[in-house]
């Protein structure tokens, strides 16, 4: 045995330990993928704490399905996804952004819908000859709210409820993302499939080389050299598992100062987990770091005691990606655990930008078709999860 031995709970059997990948990364298959895995998929499209008032509202781009999402707390309290078009002639209602409005005006003739969708005005109502404004409402995404998470599904009719497809993590959160406030996000469209950009955030074997500069010794330590993590959970769809830190990690003087005016995040972990729910670090693992949860097919969560990161793949075609990573940190109380959160932020951010660097020259090696296949261990037994998981959709009628 070469190090620690990863404790496993769900269904290990039929993984993939090879992958057909000039198959999965073609045009053909993506055009399938599209329909079967993203339609009928439940897609996460953001949090209820990014809508905090009556009136509050972002706008969601989803390339995928080449449509613009808005997003809205009604006056009613309750969180409502429509197309972000006008029922006049298409016209997008709110260009880009976020904010706070009683109602929408389009901006091209002026018509006004409510928070809750409603058609309310139209102008010059009577020139027209044929309309009932009780019709024309802004069309309605499928969506449903799970622990502050939003979730659209495009299905016609979904084919289960978000209560299903989440399966036996529906209920080990509670209260959790409601910890984190948003402190940022980095938009970016790689050249590359969708599914290198999932596989190279769910799993540590990469950790030891490509951010041996800027997280040196983050993870594992003296009795655990490669990085095994601790612990794998498989469920029908989705997976996670959790990262061991390192108890040797050597405190730099500037993270020290940072420790000590705020809580540790990484390099340096808080080990302790009694206040997390069941899914957060579900083995309690006592050298912990966080877990890396994949809420199939395109949502990547790093769950930790102070911090998440979350990572979301749009496909906007085949071989190109629109890649948000955002970071989300516990609420500081003072001016000191901001520029605390600080510093950690700009470590964050160069350990991301490492990890985005792989993907178009993934892609570059792959797209020739010379490689028909990657070879997978069982340290990389997220991704082998992954694609099976992915044959199986396939594979519905
Ligand atoms: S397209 Fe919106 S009012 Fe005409
Ligand atoms: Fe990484």
């Amino acid at each position: 045995m070469d190090g620690l031995e990863t404790r496993m709970k769900g269904d290990f059997t039929n993984l993939p330990t090879r992958v057909d990948i000039a198959k999965i990364i073609s045009a053909e298959y993506y055009a399938i993928e599209r329909e079967k895995v993203f339609r009928r998929g439940w897609l996460c499209i953001g949090h209820t704490t990014e809508l905090p008032q009556k009136g509050s509202y972002y706008v969601y781009e989803m390339p995928t399905f080449e449509t613009s999402l808005l997003v809205v707390r009604g006056q009613d309290d309750k969180v409502r996804v429509f197309h972000n078009a006008c029922r006049h002639r298409g016209n997008k209602i709110v260009r880009e952004g976020s904010g706070c409005k009683p109602n929408f005006m389009c901006s091209f003739h002026g018509w006004v819908f409510s928070s809750e969708g409603e058609l309310r005005a139209i102008t010059d109502e009577h020139q027209f000859e044929d309309v009932n404004k009780a019709e024309l409402g802004l069309v309605a995404v499928t969506s449903e709210v799970w622990e502050t998470l939003i979730f659209v599904n495009f299905d016609t009719t979904p084919r289960e409820s978000l209560k299903d497809y989440l399966g036996p993590m529906f209920d080990q959160y509670a209260n959790y993302f409601e910890n984190h406030v948003k402190v940022g996000a980095q938009r970016v469209v790689l050249d590359c499939n969708w599914h290198l950009v999932v596989n190279s955030f769910t799993e540590g074997y990469h950790t030891l080389y490509i951010h041996k500069d800027t997280a040196r010794d983050y993870q594992g330590g003296k009795t655990n050299p490669q990085r095994h993590r601790p612990w794998m959970e498989l469920f029908e769809r989705h997976h996670r598992y959790s990262a061991p830190g390192n108890p040797d990690h050597v405190i730099l003087p500037s993270e020290a100062l940072a420790i000590k005016h705020g809580r540790k995040l990484l390099p340096a972990f808080d080990f302790d987990s009694t206040d997390l729910p069941p899914g957060v670090n579900p083995s309690r693992f006592d050298k912990w770091a966080f877990d890396v949860v994949e809420f199939f097919p395109n949502l990547v969560i790093l769950t930790g005691k102070n911090f998440r990161a979350q990572i979301f793949s749009w496909p906007i075609s085949a071989g190109q990606t629109l890649v948000i990573f955002q970071n989300w940190l516990y609420k500081p109380k003072n001016f000191g655990e901001r520029i605390s959160q600080g510093y950690f932020r700009s470590r964050g951010r160069d350990v991301v930008r490492e990890d985005l660097n792989t993907m178009e020259a993934q892609q570059q090696g792959l797209s020739s078709g010379a490689i028909k296949e990657i070879v997978l261990s069982k340290q990389e037994m997220a991704l082998r999860h992954h694609y099976k998981v992915l044959e199986e959709t396939m594979a519905r009628p």
